[in-house]
């Protein structure tokens, strides 16, 4: 599917945010092993926490939905899924298949866990190291899925206790050896040099010790995540390509005392809101409101009107808590003043799709320049941006920045694969085509 943008003026009014990507998928895991019933709130249409919720139902985890109200899920506890008949097919959504992987490797039967063309293509081994120094039996296929997993090695021993340092900084990979952790014998800890996003720790409230910056996490053998009620926040990353959006509208520095474009119950987890900061450093206009903590996780009302932007550098410790915000970065710092540079994140080579080459092709096609490195990328700013044909390469996050550096740009930018944001943002096309249309208020 093709998605036409024109150039927007102006951005105003209240975007709804899907709940955000990371908790669901967390909220709707640890429910199903927790014992007895759970509910999660307002739990996402997004094609990648729904991947999630089809893998648990074909490991024997009964839940429900009425209309407009909250998922209940029937937690089994840590020792009540069943075998799957059929390999569990993660979609595009390699939260569910590393998180999952290690629920799976402790489990005492054998299960196969696979996905689409993307997610197949991206590394395991990561996930598959830690979880066979623990005891499982893990295959890949080249490195990635279908990967088959069993929890008891060939002797029929349960999962060992360990220490592991994590070798990348990735939330994907802490959190599947603390899930892995629940069902070893004694203590798992993580060893965290570089902080990712720390859901998994706060949503079972693991002690989490931390010296010099480096953190270290203990999940411990047999205990099974309280049932709870789940409620979750916006997700910041949905967030992002509107604050993005806003700031860099062409007419806005027209209007100083807009109203701006409202962004209403955003998640605020201080390891995934990087973001925020890099944006006002770039001279964003953002205000932060009604700051609240709800369950484990902060949230707030956050407001983004035009302002000139100046470019930026992130790289080192900065990148984890940005890595999916790094693509409309590159939007942003085609829109600011000078060369905005991102450095140390190799990582987005390995996302859904090669994000750097993506947003690097998008960015020219659309009048950019741009250098690529093997970790990052340099954007000029101001780019004299026109609209042209780009495409998302299948990749929710690309599709939904170009998208945005279609408003920025003169005349139609048309956007190929672009039901791509569908995995993490149903309604983004009609949230975007709303709040920007609104022009001549
Ligand atoms: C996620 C962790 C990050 C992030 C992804 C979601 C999570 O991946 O890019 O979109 O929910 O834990 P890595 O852990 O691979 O860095």
């Amino acid at each position: 599917m093709n998605k036409t943008v024109q150039t927007a003026p102006y951005l105003s009014g209240t975007v709804a945010l899907p709940a955000d990507k990371s908790i669901s998928h967390r909220a709707a895991l640890l429910s199903a092993l927790a014992e007895g019933p759970s509910q999660i709130a307002g739990f996402p249409e997004a094609a990648d926490p729904q991947s999630t919720l089809a893998c648990l139902r074909q490991l024997g985890v009964p839940m429900e939905r009425e209309d407009g109200g909250p998922l209940r899920i029937e937690g089994r506890g840590l020792g009540g899924l069943q075998a799957p008949s059929e390999p569990l097919d993660c979609g595009n959504s390699g939260t569910t298949m590393r998180l999952l992987a290690g629920i799976l490797a402790g489990q005492p039967f054998e299960s196969t866990l696979t996905g689409d063309a993307s997610l197949r293509a991206r590394p395991m081994e990561r996930i598959a190291a830690p979880l066979r120094q623990m005891g499982a039996e893990v295959t890949l296929t080249d490195g990635g899925a279908p990967l088959r997993i069993s929890g008891t090695d060939a002797m029929g021993h349960r999962l060992r206790g360990m220490e592991y340092e994590l070798p990348v900084a990735s939330a994907q990979v802490k959190s599947c050896v603390l899930l892995a952790g629940l069902f070893a014998e004694g203590e798992t800890t993580v060893v965290e040099p570089v902080p990712a996003r720390d859901h998994t720790e706060r949503m079972l409230d693991l002690p989490v010790a931390e010296q010099g910056g480096t953190r270290r996490i203990t999940a411990r053998g047999g205990h099974a995540p309280a049932a709870r009620r789940w409620s979750v926040p916006g997700d910041f990353s949905a967030a992002a390509f509107f604050l993005a959006a806003a700031s860099i509208a062409p007419g806005g520095t027209l209007r100083p005392s807009g109203q701006g474009l409202r962004l209403p119950g955003a998640g605020m987890n201080p390891s995934r809101n990087a973001f925020l900061d890099v944006l006002r450093t770039m001279g964003a206009d953002l205000s932060v409101e009604n700051e609240r903590t709800e369950g484990s996780e902060p949230r707030a009302d956050l407001t983004a009107r035009p302002a000139p932007l100046r470019a930026t550098r992130v790289a080192g410790r900065q990148i984890p808590n940005l890595i999916d915000e790094i693509p409309i970065l590159a939007v942003a710092g085609a829109c600011a003043e000078g060369r905005t540079v991102v450095r140390d994140a190799a990582e987005l080579r390995v996302k859904e799709t090669d994000r750097i080459a993506a947003m690097a092709e998008g960015l020219r096609a659309l009048g950019a320049e741009v250098e690529t490195f093997d970790d990052g990328m340099a954007v000029e700013g101001p780019a004299p941006l026109a609209g042209a044909a780009v495409d998302s390469r299948g990749d929710h996050r690309v599709a939904m920045a170009l998208a945005v550096a279609g408003l920025a740009a003169a005349g139609e930018t048309r956007v190929a694969s672009a039901e791509a944001a569908q995995v993490s943002f149903p309604g983004f096309w009609d949230e975007l085509e709303r709040v920007a249309g609104l022009g001549g208020e």
